[in-house]
C-alpha cells in the first residue's frame, strides 16, 4: 500500500478484541502523539491512557456515542492544558490513529460531550479541559466498516481564490 493510500484508507473502527494493546505499541502510539506539531510548538496537551475496565466505563458516560470506549482495550483521552487549542487536539488524534493503524491497532475518535463529567472522572485541575479521545484495540475480524461512509465530492468542497471562485 502506498503512503497515500494508507492515509486515504484510515477508517474509524469500533470492534476490538479483548487483547490489551501491547506496551510496545502503546508507547509507539504515544510517541506519535508527542511528536504532533502544535501552534507555536507549545504542546499544551496531556494524554490520559485509560485501560482499566471500570474507568473505561466511567469515561464512556462522558459522551453520547461512546460504545467504542466501552469496548476498547485502551482509550487515550486528549487533555487541553491551559492555552491549548482544539485544532492541536485534532492533530494529535489523527497522529494517534495513523500510528495505531501502522501498528495494526484499530481506532475510533470519540467526542466527550459532558465536560464537567470528564473533569470529574479524570480528576482534571481547574483550567484544563477535554473534548476528544481515541478508542483503541486490535481489530476484531471483519471489524472494518462494511459500508464505508462516503465523502462529498471535491466539486462541492473546493473553491479557488475566493469562496465560490472557480479554477
Ligand atoms: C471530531 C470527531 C468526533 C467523532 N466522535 C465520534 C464518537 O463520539 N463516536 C463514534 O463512534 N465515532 C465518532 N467519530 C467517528 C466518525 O463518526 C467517523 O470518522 C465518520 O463517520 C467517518 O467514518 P470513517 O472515519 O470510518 O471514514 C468522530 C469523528 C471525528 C472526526
Amino acid at each position: 500500500m502506498s503512503n497515500y493510500d494508507f492515509v486515504l484508507g484510515l477508517r474509524a473502527i469500533r470492534g476490538y478484541g479483548e487483547q490489551p494493546v501491547s506496551s510496545e505499541h502503546m508507547t509507539a502510539i504515544l510517541e506519535a502523539a508527542r511528536w504532533t506539531g502544535s501552534a507555536k510548538n507549545r504542546q499544551d496537551w496531556a494524554f490520559v491512557v485509560v485501560t482499566e475496565r471500570e474507568q473505561l466505563e466511567r469515561v464512556a458516560t462522558c459522551g453520547h456515542y461512546t460504545d467504542p470506549v466501552r469496548n476498547s482495550a485502551a482509550t487515550i483521552v486528549i487533555v487541553e492544558e491551559p492555552g491549548g487549542y482544539e485544532f492541536d487536539s485534532g492533530r494529535v488524534a489523527q497522529n494517534i490513529m495513523l500510528a495505531a493503524k501502522a501498528l495494526g491497532v484499530a481506532s475510533c475518535p470519540i467526542t466527550l460531550h459532558h465536560s464537567d463529567r470528564v473533569s470529574e472522572v479524570l480528576h482534571l485541575a481547574e483550567g484544563r479541559s477535554c473534548r476528544y479521545a481515541v478508542a483503541l484495540g486490535y481489530p476484531l475480524p471483519g471489524a472494518e466498516p462494511a459500508v464505508l461512509g462516503g465523502r462529498k465530492p471535491l466539486a462541492d468542497l473546493v473553491h479557488w481564490q475566493t469562496y465560490g471562485g472557480s479554477r
